[in-house]
């Protein structure tokens, strides 16, 4: 029996090296790179704006991610569980309930937002968005987002869908399905990629982007870019340290989290290629700020010649990019609740997905029934979600991580992590130090500062 049980309890594990890779990237790769980072870069002036991001996630980002993964390869445990085998002593573990309460709260709104995509993505198939005038664009995705029921509806089924894998496992699940959707993605991109660049005109599109003119660059903007970094690289809320516990000792971490900063970056760089030649080549603008896909695309698509078909595209992608996103972070949720609670994979999957739909309403109805309804400077309930977790809680749980790796467990141990006890070199221990102990905590300080406004008063 006891071996039956040793079985049953086994942590499931990523197969393959393609696969970590692909579900790691997945996550990563969201509405981040595809919706966020193009509108950013468009209202803090492009290629300078882009530089700057380069250099955050280089410098940054990028240690910050070899240490949430070898905290939780180190532990083999869910965020929580990771914090509580190194330091059982101390409450170090509320950390990880700070990043698995990030996780759910993001989650309950990035499942609407999706949902606004897949609604887009139905009415670009059948052609309907194609028949709406330029002009009206607008109001038209104001009244997608405000139609409770569409909206309910929508988020409902991704919030399915991703439960519909998240329950599978790793390797059955997350897995399986990264390993599919992430060339699928890949291979839409460059298509789009073809489309836009050939486009009469589209060279003012590429300027924008790779030009850089630093007189459109502010203090706002590059505290921006740092902010994103974390953001668009899933880090500060225990995602990537929750995918760390299902690799094996047999994994080069720091090629890893390479790998995948890099894929996250290029996608990021891809889609501003999708979106920009197109934007200028008919004559749009670029700083549309977060309508950008939802108003200024379909506007495009419509003067291009087969619009409706690279449109469909369009969206298919985003689909896709936001699914390996919010399957990462129900994943965070459901490893919590099956290792703490000892609950089955299949009970957490359901509890959780059905306490995420209730907290996705009041987000739903912010942009309708409840727009009215507002605290703390007049936010929403979707504003107060979206600026607790991205303002406050990602860069405290990013905090939390540095100081953690840093000055407790330290980063001794977590170079000893990162080669595998010796079996792979690692030449940068000294800038990896300087990164974990000085610079990331300081600059995520001043993104905190900034960011709840605090800076400016
Ligand atoms: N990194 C994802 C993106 O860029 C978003 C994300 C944030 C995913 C937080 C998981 C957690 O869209």
């Amino acid at each position: 029996i006891t071996k039956e049980r040793n079985k049953k309890m086994k942590r499931d594990s990523f197969g393959s090296k393609l696969g970590i890779l692909a579900a790691a990237a997945g996550s990563a790769i969201g509405l981040g790179n595809i919706w966020k980072f193009p509108y950013i870069t468009g209202k803090n002036g492009g290629a300078a704006f882009i530089l700057v991001y380069l250099f955050c996630i280089a410098l940054i980002g990028l240690p910050v991610m070899v240490s949430e993964f070898v905290l939780g390869r180190k532990t083999q445990a869910n965020a929580v569980g990771a914090f509580k085998a190194i330091e059982p002593e101390k409450p170090w573990y509320l950390a990880g309930h700070l990043g698995v309460a990030t996780a759910f709260i993001i989650l309950s709104y990035y499942a609407m937002i999706a949902g606004w995509i897949f609604s887009y993505m139905g009415r670009a198939v059948t052609g309907k968005l194609m028949t709406v005038a330029p002009d009206q664009l607008g109001d038209y995705f104001g009244s997608i987002i405000g139609g409770t029921t569409e909206s309910m509806f929508c988020t409902f089924l991704v919030l399915l869908i991703t439960a519909a894998i998240v329950i599978s496992g790793i390797k059955d699940g997350v897995e399986k399905y990264s390993k599919i959707l992430m060339p699928v993605l890949l291979t839409i991109l460059m298509v789009l990629m073809v489309r836009s660049v050939t486009l009469d005109g589209a060279s003012k599109g590429l300027e924008f982007l790779f030009k850089p003119d630093f007189s459109q660059l502010t203090t706002k903007g590059v505290l921006e870019a740092l902010g994103h970094a974390f953001f668009s690289l899933s880090l500060g809320m225990g995602i990537i340290m929750t995918y760390g516990s299902y690799i094996n000792k047999k994994e080069n971490i720091f090629k890893l989290a390479v790998q995948v900063t890099i894929a996250d970056t290029l996608i990021a760089l891809m889609a501003g290629v999708v979106i920009f030649p197109a934007v200028f080549a008919y004559g749009f603008e670029p700083a549309a700020g977060p309508g950008l896909i939802f108003i200024t695309l379909p506007a495009v698509f419509d003067a291009m010649p087969f619009g409706t078909f690279f449109e469909t595209l369009f969206f298919v992608l985003i689909a896709i990019a936001a699914l390996t996103s919010t399957i990462s972070l129900l994943e965070v949720v459901v490893a919590f609740a099956i290792e703490e609670f000892k609950m089955s994979r299949k009970k957490a999957t359901i509890i959780v997905t059905f306490a995420l739909y209730l907290l996705a309403i009041p987000s739903i109805l912010s942009f309708s029934a409840w727009s009215g309804v507002t605290m703390f400077d007049g936010k929403t309930f979707f504003d107060l979600f979206d600026f607790m977790t991205s303002n406050i809680f990602l860069p405290l749980g990013g905090l939390l991580v540095c100081i953690f790796v840093g000055r407790v467990w330290g980063t001794k141990n977590a170079v000893d992590e990162i080669t595998s006890n010796g079996l792979f070199g690692f030449e940068y221990e000294g800038v990896y130090n300087f990164t974990i102990k000085v610079l990331a905590p300081a600059a995520i300080v001043v993104i905190f500062l900034n960011s709840t406004g605090l800076l400016n008063k």
